[in-house]
């Protein structure tokens, strides 16, 4: 089961920018199924306790600032081998290194590497407490995701 879904994340600067719609029919027609989709505002201790893991990087501060400075698109997306299938598709960390054809390399700021369009989950446990975190109590309402493990 876990291995059907990750969790993924539009930036504030591409929402800022009108352009998740682009990203939407991206994942459609890269085969993920938008299983759960939402809109958040995230307060900066939200932001802070998402990216609880980069807290002792340098980037950390200003990953927090950057990401509640305005909305994001939380999503849970569904295929086979999707964490791997969605880390491969949105490209490397860095817009500026990122892959011909993936996500970060059409939408990411090649001048800030903070601003790289996109989140993915990097493992599949990581997909679960990310999944979680936005979407705790779809989790338990929702048929297709009320198995995970968290
Ligand atoms: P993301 O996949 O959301 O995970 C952590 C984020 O930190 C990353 O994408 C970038 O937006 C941001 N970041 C900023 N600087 C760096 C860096 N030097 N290395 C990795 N991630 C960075």
């Amino acid at each position: 089961m876990a291995g059907q879904l990750t969790f993924a994340l539009i930036k504030p600067h591409v929402v800022l920018t009108r352009r998740v719609g682009k990203i939407f029919t991206r994942i459609e027609d890269a085969g993920f199924g938008i299983v759960l989709a939402k809109t958040v505002q995230l307060h900066k201790e939200g932001a802070q306790e998402f990216y609880k893991v980069h807290a002792d990087k340098p980037f950390y501060e200003n990953l927090c600032h950057v990401m509640s400075a305005g909305p994001v698109w939380a999503m849970v997306l569904a295929k086979p081998n999707a964490v791997g299938e969605w880390r491969g598709f949105i490209g490397t960390t860095n817009p500026a290194e990122a892959e011909e054809g993936t996500l970060r390399r059409e939408f990411g700021d090649p001048q800030n590497i903070t601003n790289n369009a996109v989140h993915g989950s990097a493992t599949d446990h990581d997909a679960k407490r990310e999944i979680n975190f936005f979407f705790g109590r779809e989790i338990k309402l929702a048929e297709k995701l009320h198995e995970i493990d968290h």
